[in-house]
């Protein structure tokens, strides 16, 4: 054995569809964020998620929907999870390291996308926990802002904790070279917390419905003339949320049918 091959680095296992790990924050004991290397055939609409995961400890793939949360042009890609202590893929996920192998199937899918929406001026995302990884993909594309006069970002947490993650990125829109000068004063951020003191506390559904998020921001409320919304959430947030909009007179919106607004179930393990 020569030496050169004594200090190569250690073999990396043969994953089918294998990208490499180049980063990964820790947010809270039940949050993490990781960026991997891109396919260079990969190929996604801001909104749309794709299969990710890893090794099964029987040697097949254990594989979860992740909404994408880097922007289309970004040359890595970026996700945002939580950690379940026994979910079968976050407990071992949450230990991945720059340098590791991960599985990404490189089919991007989803109804999350502005393509199934009809024009209109202001545009909701509405999103809990981490619902807001298919944001922060749409909020860093040049589309979005191009199509919206106004976007309002709500975002409702249980703790303080769990906003940085969107916070730093709303916080960091301004300053980004390519979407900056069209942000402008377009954003209205929302964030509330359901558990814990904060400067805006409610769940999304009841700054809705109480009108408090009207009144707050100083602007009308929802018009199915004006009004286009993307929610991203639990089920039953999910459910919730469709029902005030449906009464509201928006509608749901299809890739092939495009409406009102478009809904994405948020990853559970
Ligand atoms: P709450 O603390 O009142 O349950 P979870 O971690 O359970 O997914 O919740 C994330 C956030 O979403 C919490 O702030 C939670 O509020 C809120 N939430 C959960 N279910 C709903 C729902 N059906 N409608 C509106 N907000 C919800």
């Amino acid at each position: 054995m020569t030496e050169h091959s004594a200090i190569s680095p250690k073999p990396i296992p043969t994953l089918p569809d294998a990208q490499t790990v180049t980063s990964v924050t820790h947010y809270t004991d039940h949050l993490f964020a990781f960026r991997c290397t891109r396919p260079r055939s990969l190929r996604f609409r801001s909104g749309e998620f794709v299969m990710i995961g890893l090794l099964g400890e029987n040697g097949k793939p254990l594989l979860r929907a992740y909404s994408i949360a880097s922007p289309s042009w970004d040359e890595e890609l970026e996700f945002y999870s939580i950690k379940v202590p026994d979910g079968p893929l976050t407990s071992r996920l949450q230990h991945i390291q720059p340098g590791d192998p991960i599985i990404l199937r490189p089919k991007p899918v989803g109804t999350l996308v502005l393509d199934a929406l009809l024009p209109g001026r202001r545009l909701w995302m509405l999103a809990t926990g981490t619902g807001i990884a298919p944001f922060a993909s749409l909020l860093r594309d040049p589309e979005t802002w191009e199509k919206f006069d106004q976007v309002i970002v709500m975002h409702t947490c249980r703790e303080v904790a769990e906003l940085p993650y969107g916070r730093d990125l709303i916080e960091a829109l301004p300053h980004d070279p390519l979407i900056g000068e069209f942000v402008g004063d377009k954003l209205l951020y929302y964030p509330t917390t359901t558990r814990e003191q904060s400067a805006q506390m409610g769940r999304v559904t009841d700054n809705l419905s109480s009108g408090k998020v009207f009144a707050d921001l100083g602007i009308p409320p929802l018009d199915p003339v004006v009004d286009r919304a993307m929610v991203c959430g639990s089920l039953a947030f999910n459910l919730d949320i469709k029902k005030i909009l449906e009464e509201a007179g928006l509608h749901e919106g299809a890739n092939s049918a495009p409406a009102q607004y478009v809904v994405e179930k948020a990853f559970v393990d």
